[in-house]
């Protein structure tokens, strides 16, 4: 479960696909069934289950361009500006940061102003009764549950969106939180009186690397901690860092980890960044309590069996 569940349903083209949960009831074949939370800084706000989301908002159809699949796609949806006014009150607007935390552990933070700009929706199903997966191009077709509910956005109404790819677009998520992120991930702060250069690769490393990774043990729960008790700057020479985050497959047959995004602006001075604010972070080291949800995630979740 930790990486890629979906990798053992790669080889099945033309085998139909049943989901089952481990709930007591088992229920057969629709990820709708599974709840997902909602969390503020004070805690759980509430439990509801994708099909429940009508209580919130109503229920619309909306094509977007998927970015997995590089097609048109219709999906169901929510309205993201809408659950959250019901789900966190108005203040989530002033707020800092949204996490979703997904059944794999991979936890992206996107922040409160991109939900503002764009329109953002919560999809429950595909519109055209197929089942609610996709056949992900990025990650060589491996069929991909989306549900219980899967991000996405309207990026045929506005190009922009259309450059930042597939990211921010996290599926089977499990919970979504409002937070902060200076009180949810202390531990992640370069030290005082860090460089312009190495505050900027602390962005680019929230933006790019920290829904997987975790430093000082906060962070995503998917992929390895990269600072405690050793940095990665320790034992990987500078140039092959730099060839890792270019492209890892370059370095280790069949890892999981994607390469940084080809139209990422700037791209060799973004990983420059990155590697500066890790190698401030040698001198915090520290384990942090782990941020509910982040390291282990997927064993405190229920877990999603494949059968075939
Ligand atoms: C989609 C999840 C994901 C993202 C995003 C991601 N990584 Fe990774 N990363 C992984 C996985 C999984 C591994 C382990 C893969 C392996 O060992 O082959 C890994 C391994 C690594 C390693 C090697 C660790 C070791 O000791 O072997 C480094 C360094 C690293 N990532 C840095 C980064 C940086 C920097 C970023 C952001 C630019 C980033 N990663 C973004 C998933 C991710």
């Amino acid at each position: 479960m930790l990486l890629y569940p979906h990798a053992l349903l790669h080889a099945l083209t033309s085998v139909f696909l049943l989901i089952v949960f481990t709930s007591p009831a088992c229920v057969q074949a629709n990820a709708v069934e599974v709840p997902i939370e909602f969390r503020n800084p004070d805690g759980l706000v509430k439990s509801l289950k994708p099909t429940e989301l009508n209580t919130l908002a109503r229920q619309k159809t909306v094509k977007v361009f998927e970015v997995h699949e590089g097609r048109e796609r219709q999906y169901k949806v929510y309205p993201v500006q809408s659950i959250f006014d019901q789900m966190f009150g108005p203040g989530w607007r002033t707020a800092d940061e949204i996490i979703f935390t997904c059944r794999d552990g991979y936890q992206p933070g996107i922040p409160v102003v991109k939900f503002l700009t764009y329109d953002a929706y919560l999809a429950v199903a595909s519109a055209d009764n197929t089942p609610f997966t996709l056949s992900n191009t990025l990650q060589n077709h491996e069929i991909v549950a989306l549900g219980p509910v899967y991000l996405i956005w309207d990026n045929l109404k506005s190009p922009a969106l259309l450059d930042e790819g597939a990211s921010d677009m996290p599926y089977q998520i499990a919970h979504i939180e409002l937070a902060s992120f200076a009180a949810r991930f202390p531990g992640m702060f370069p030290p005082a009186g860090a460089s312009a250069e190495t505050r900027r690769g602390f962005l680019h490393f929230r933006k790019y690397c920290m829904a997987c990774h975790t430093i000082n043990g906060q962070g995503g729960g998917k992929a390895p901690e990269l600072n405690y008790p050793v940095s990665i700057t320790e034992y990987f020479s500078p140039g092959y860092l730099k060839q890792w985050i270019d492209n890892p497959a370059s370095l280790r047959y069949n890892t999981t980890m994607p390469a940084l995004a080809a139209e990422i602006p700037e791209r060799e001075k973004v990983i420059e960044e990155i590697i500066a604010y890790l190698t401030a972070m040698r001198d915090v080291k520290r384990i942090m309590q782990p941020a509910e949800n982040s390291k282990g995630a997927s064993e405190k979740l229920p877990v999603l069996p494949f059968l075939y």
